[in-house]
Parts: C-alpha cells; structure tokens; sequence
C-alpha cells in the first residue's frame, strides 16, 4: 500500500477521483462558502452530523465531490487518539467494499500527531492476513491520499509515520503466522530476506545455529529448545546507519515461536495463542523493516534467541540446573518460565557491541496482563533517563506503555539453594520478579524491557497480532537522531 502527503485544501480535495473521500471534521468547524462545506454545515445544523469523534455520515456519489463515497467523520478535538478510533470506525463501515484508493482530508489545517494517526490507522485498519487461507482475498487498498493545506509543515512526520507502517505490518504478519510456518528456521530466513531486500551494506544478518550457540555457552537458551525437534536460531541483525564510533543501541526479542509451556505443561484452553510468543522478535523484524525504509543516521543491532518451548524425553524437567552463558547458574523451577531463559544469554551476548543501551522486548508474563491489560506494555528501567525516553515515544507514537519498580526486594523470591538463582519467585508481583531476574544479566550497560504480553496481540473476534511496539521503537530510536546519545546520556 501507498501512502502520499498532498498540499491540498478541502475544495482541492474534493475534485480528486476515489472511491472514498473522508473528511475529518475536528470541533469548533466553520463551514467556507464551497459546497462541500455548505453541506457539512448543512448536516451539522439538522443534527444528522456533529464532531464527536467517530460520529459518521456517509453518502453516495454526492454532486458536492469527485468521490464515489464521501464519510464525513467527527474527530473531536483532533488528536491522534481521535482520529484513530475514527477512521478505524469509518474503515469498519466500509468492510466489505473493495477500495482501492482513498482520500483523507483534514477540513482544517492538520496537527502533526493526527497526520501519523491517519497514516497508522489506515494501514492498521486495512491489513487482512491471508498467509495460510487457500483463497488470497487480501487487502484492496493501494492508495491513501492524505491532503492537508499545511502538508509542507508535515511531511517529516508523515515519512516518518509510512516506515512506521510498514514494520508494524512486517511484525504483525510474523507473529500471526501460525508456529507451523513461523519456526525458527522460518525466522531466520524472514530476517536474512529482510536484509537482502534492503540491497544495502548498511544492513548485515548472521544466523547461529546449536553448534554455534553450544560453543558460546548459552547453556540456559540451549535447555529450553532441547525439548523440540526444531533445530533452534540465534539471529543477529545490523544497521549501520552511523559512524562505526557510535555505539549502537541493542534490541532483543523473544523469539519462542510456539510456547507448550514445556513438562510445566499449559492448559489446553487458547493455547493456540502462544504462537505469538514469538512477538518480541517479531517487533524487532518489524523495527529493521521500518529502518530499511527510513535509513536514520543510528546504528542498531537486533538479537532474537528463536526457539519452541516443547515436551519429549528430551525436554528440560523442573529442578534442573543449567549454566547461562554469563557462568551463572539457574534452577528451572518452572519450565514455563522459558523467556527468561531465553533472554539472559542473548543479554550476554549483548555485551560485545558495548551498547548506549540493550531493550528487550518479549511476551514474558501473564502477570503483566492482569496489571496493565491490552492498553499498555510494561517498562523497566535500570536507568531512569532511558525509562523516561521509552516513555516519552511512546506517549509520542501512541503505542504507550507504563513504568514498573525494580526494587530489590521484589528479587528476593529468585534465591534457592541449589543454583545461584531460581527461574520463578513467588506467585504476586510476577512482571516484576520476571523482570529482576533479567536484570542479573545486564550489569553492563543501560538496560530496559518491555512486557509485551497484554498488548503484542488481541483475543477473542478480533484476534491477531497488533503490531505493537513497533511504533514505539522506531519513535524511540528516531528521537536519537535529533539528539545524539552521549555516554552520560543514561548514566545511573
Ligand atoms: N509466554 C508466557 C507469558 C504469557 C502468558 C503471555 C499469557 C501472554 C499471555 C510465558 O512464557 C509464561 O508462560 N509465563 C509464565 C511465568 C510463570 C510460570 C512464572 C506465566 O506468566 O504464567
Ligand atoms: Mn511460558
Ligand atoms: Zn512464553
């Protein structure tokens, strides 16, 4: 799909050729003397229309427009929050007709925030997974025209908000994918393909496999993947956008591409949701394929640990004891617990790019559900600098997340006296205790993790993968190329 900026004002816009024309109308609207405006002013003063946000009208070919369709759509005060549950709201009215091009005009000059809400909600709204249906109905949108009278002042957000588009795409379709077509192997491939088809030499991926992972140490991920027949990967992923002396920011995803639970078995009811498990790589993916488009002056590196965390004769049993690649070692209490495990020795690994600072992204615990639901992810922080920039993008992006503590405390539940750690602590506080154990391996640089197990995807009708935190990443990262990242930046 095609997203364009157009310099053009509400009359202007009427005269485009579509199949739909969407005017957003934000309160205090003054109708001009054109007669598109007489006719919104027209609806609003009979009260069949008014710009309370996702309040629609829809016509068919109106005299007044070049369009097929016209929706006039209230947008209230006309920030992104409106905007986007307005267009989804217009897009839901339109299911079933086959767009193919689409105007969305701002009735009066656009703020910078509803500009990207447009561009993400007509993506986000748009997107249908076809993947694995034997009948390849997808999405008949190409073309979204976005017309604003002050489209020179926009453009910079509205590019930016496109490469945002297309990694949450990348992501979303990567986590939707069933575990039967999203292995390792499979993940591997989709980042390899990934950097090929950026023809760059910014971008570099080496995939490791068991022999290579065995000969660095990384005991702990090994004992999770040993359970499945799948051989695992350890992908690493590079963009070099900037000078080789600037250190890069790491990112790490979860990659357990299908989630049992292990010989600590789940209970049958939505298992066939842990598929998503593999959300945090997925947002890394989606992040490179954002950078592909975009090609900021930063240097990024994305690891994953891609495995499935699976039951046999094989499979890792509670109570053993393995060794992480730091040399600590972990009693697997729980084997369900696997994230973690996962996570720890990708954290080592992280190490030898002497990072500004390593954020890990994973669907690590069922706790962060049950404290912050779908609306945001959990943040952590060893640093509150860092805290507050993953913060601020993510107010920013509209991909929103919440800080949790670290106190000491809440580690306490992690001793056990047969290992210098335990993989689970006690039953409250579970996000955080989760947390605490990720933070023994990251003594090294700035660290921060998001839990992305409420908001990485949707249950229920709507179910499938949102993409998310795509959105807040790249704002994240975008944000330190307008103030470079020194090293007292995220100092302690
Ligand atoms: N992948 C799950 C976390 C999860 C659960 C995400 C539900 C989304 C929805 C993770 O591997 C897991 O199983 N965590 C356990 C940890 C527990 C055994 C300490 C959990 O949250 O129950
Ligand atoms: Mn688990
Ligand atoms: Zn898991």
């Amino acid at each position: 799909m095609n997203f364009e900026l157009k310099p053009l004002t509400l009359v202007a816009a009427a005269a485009e050729k579509c199949d739909a024309l969407v005017v957003l109308i934000a309160d205090g609207f003054r109708p001009a003397k054109d007669d598109l405006s007489l006719l919104i002013g027209k609806a609003m003063k009979s009260e069949d229309f008014d710009t309370a946000p996702a309040k629609l009208l829809s016509l068919y070919q109106p005299v007044q427009a070049h369009a097929t369709r016209l929706v006039l759509a209230g947008v209230g005060v006309g920030g992104a929050r409106q905007v986007r549950a307005s267009l989804l709201a217009v897009l839901a009215g339109l299911k079933g007709v086959k767009l193919k091009r689409v105007v969305v005009c701002f009735a009066a000059p656009a703020k910078e925030e509803a500009v990207y809400a447009i561009v993400q909600a007509m993506a986000d709204g748009s997107y249908v997974y076809t993947t694995t249906k034997s009948r390849k109905e997808g999405r008949t949108l190409q073309k979204v025209v976005v017309c604003a009278n002050n489209a020179s002042e926009l453009q910079m957000t509205f590019d930016k908000a496109a490469g945002v588009a297309v990694g949450v795409e990348f992501a979303k379709e990567w986590a939707n994918r069933p575990a039967n077509f999203s292995t390792p192997t499979l993940l591997g491939q989709a980042a390899q393909d990934l950097v090929k088809s950026a023809r760059s030499a910014k971008f570099d991926c080496q995939l490791l496999g068991p022999k290579e992972v065995a000969k660095l140490g990384m005991g702990s991920f090994m004992a999770v993947a040993q359970g499945s027949e799948q051989p695992l990967r350890f992908i690493v992923l590079h963009y070099n956008g900037a000078a080789k002396s600037q250190p890069p920011t790491v990112l790490v995803g979860k990659g357990i591409t299908f989630d049992s639970g292990g010989i600590s078995i789940k209970p049958a009811a939505e298992m066939d949701e842990m598929k998503f498990d593999m959300s945090g790589a997925a947002s890394v993916l989606g992040v490179f394929r954002s950078l592909v488009q975009l090609k900021p002056a930063i240097n990024v590196v994305g690891l994953i640990p891609a495995c499935e965390n699976l039951l046999s004769g094989k499979a890792v049993k509670p109570g053993d004891v393995v060794t992480s690649m730091s040399g600590q070692t972990i009693e697997i209490l729980n084997t369900d617990a696997e994230g973690r495990l996962v996570l720890c020795d990708a954290l080592t690994y992280a190490e030898r790019f002497k990072p500004q600072a390593v954020v890990d992204i994973a669907t690590l615990t069922g706790a962060c559900v049950v404290a912050l639901g779908g609306v945001r992810s959990g943040l952590f922080s060893t640093r509150d600098s860092l805290g507050a920039a993953l913060f601020a993008a993510g107010e920013a992006s509209g991909d929103l997340c919440w800080r949790l503590p670290l106190d000491e405390e809440y580690g306490e539940g992690l001793k056990t006296q047969f290992a210098d750690m335990a993989n689970i602590a006690g039953r409250t506080g579970g996000a955080i205790s989760a947390a605490k154990f990720l933070e023994r391996f990251t003594s090294k640089y700035p660290w921060a993790h998001l839990d992305i197990a409420g908001t990485a995807w949707k249950s229920g009708a709507a179910k499938g993968a949102t993409g998310r935190p795509v959105g807040l990443l790249v704002e994240f990262l975008l944000a330190q190329v307008l103030s470079p990242v020194s090293e007292s930046t995220y100092a302690k």
